[in-house]
């Protein structure tokens, strides 16, 4: 038996347009679909065996496929939540990372296990969630991580990551460096509580809530306030934020108000995180069209791609955006998705 008949439902020349929500036209030369850990570990085996990249997707919420991709796409699918009470009010949840992401929050509301809800709405699978540390309205993945296992793409051992060892910043984890297309998340374990422990320090949460407010209801202002923002990706393909928000120095943040005096900053450990959208807004690029490529009109920060041009349209506008905001405010943006 030939090495690729050894791995069941093997798809070659699979379309990957449905599969990131960017909608951008590309093939995989091989897609496989895991759900469990054997079947993973077959398929890094046969990547091994036939030399090829593999690629780990899991709803393609944050990718950007400038062209096709000569490997293996793994699809992850793996299923199953586990709730562990601990002493007192505390919880630990063990969560398959080809869960759902909003899912899973929804379910932790209902369950009365708290902390995720401020991370409603985002899209994606779990097991994506600690790669790039997901945070919204004033919370992060890494406020109510416990540990996580994955399984090494070369060797197809698995192993356990705490909080310190996955060095969780801004948008940022061990997985975008040292275990950079090396590692499979299989399983994320969360730390939650039973008791209400609502963050309302994001200024949108606070004007709306009362400091009593419960996390069902800071879990509904979320969707909202998300809903009426970003655009759904089922209907208006996008990867949600395009660029992260970049982090100054406070020599640099005072330069740039001399000019800028409007421009939005949040204190950000002993610097500043600078809006973002603020910029490109202010450099008039919302709504901007570029080959049906757009910057999204209710939030600059957003780009969409409704006629499902090219990655490599996509990345043309993103840098142009980026070397006018270079030359404007002297400050590098960052794309915030991968690029593939
Ligand atoms: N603003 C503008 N123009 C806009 C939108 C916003 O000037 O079109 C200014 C406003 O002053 C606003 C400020 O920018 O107060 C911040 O905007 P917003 O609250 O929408 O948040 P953001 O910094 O643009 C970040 C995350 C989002 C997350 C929100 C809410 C990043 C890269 N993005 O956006 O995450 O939902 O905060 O916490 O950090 C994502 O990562 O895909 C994502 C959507």
């Amino acid at each position: 038996m030939s090495n690729i008949e050894a791995i069941d439902s093997l798809i070659q020349q699979a379309d990957l347009q449905s599969l990131n929500t960017l909608a951008v036209p590309a093939y995989a030369r091989y897609l496989k679909y895991v759900e469990n850990i054997e079947q993973l570990r077959s398929a890094l085996n046969f990547a091994q065996r036939e030399n090829l990249q593999t690629l780990i997707l899991g709803e393609g919420s944050n990718i950007v496929f400038s062209g096709d991709f000569s490997g293996l796409v793994i699809c992850n699918r793996l299923r199953g939540i586990k709730v562990v009470p601990q002493e007192g009010n505390d919880v630990l949840v063990r969560v398959a990372a080809g869960e759902n992401w909003h899912a899973l929050v929804q379910y932790c509301v209902e369950q009365g296990l708290n902390g995720l809800e401020n991370l409603a709405l985002i899209p994606g699978l779990v097991g994506a969630a600690p790669i790039q540390n997901i945070g919204a309205y004033g919370v992060e993945l890494k406020d109510v991580f416990h540990s996580l296992d994955y399984m090494d793409v070369k060797t197809g051992r698995c192993h356990s990551l705490n909080k310190q060892e996955c060095q969780f910043s801004y948008r940022h984890s061990v997985f975008k460096d040292r275990l950079k297309n090396r590692a499979v998340v299989t399983q994320l374990v969360l730390s939650l509580s039973t008791l209400s422990r609502s963050v309302l320090k994001y200024p949108a949460l606070a004007n709306r809530l009362s400091k009593s407010a419960s996390p069902r209801e800071v879990f509904d202002v979320v969707c909202n306030l998300r809903s009426a923002k970003l655009p759904k990706p089922g209907i208006i393909p996008n990867a949600g934020s395009f660029f992260k928000n970049p982090i100054v120095s406070p020599s640099k943040l005072q330069e740039l108000r001399i000019e800028f005096p409007d421009l939005v900053a949040f204190p950000f450990d002993d610097q500043f995180k600078l809006a973002a959208a603020w910029l490109i807004e202010a450099r008039g690029w919302k709504e901007k069209n570029h080959c049906d490529v757009r910057v999204h009109s209710d939030q600059a920060l957003v780009i969409t791609n409704p006629a499902r041009k090219s990655g490599a349209r996509v990345l043309e506008l993103a840098y142009q955006i980026q070397a006018d905001i270079r030359s404007c405010f002297g400050v590098d943006l960052e794309i915030e998705p991968v690029v593939v």
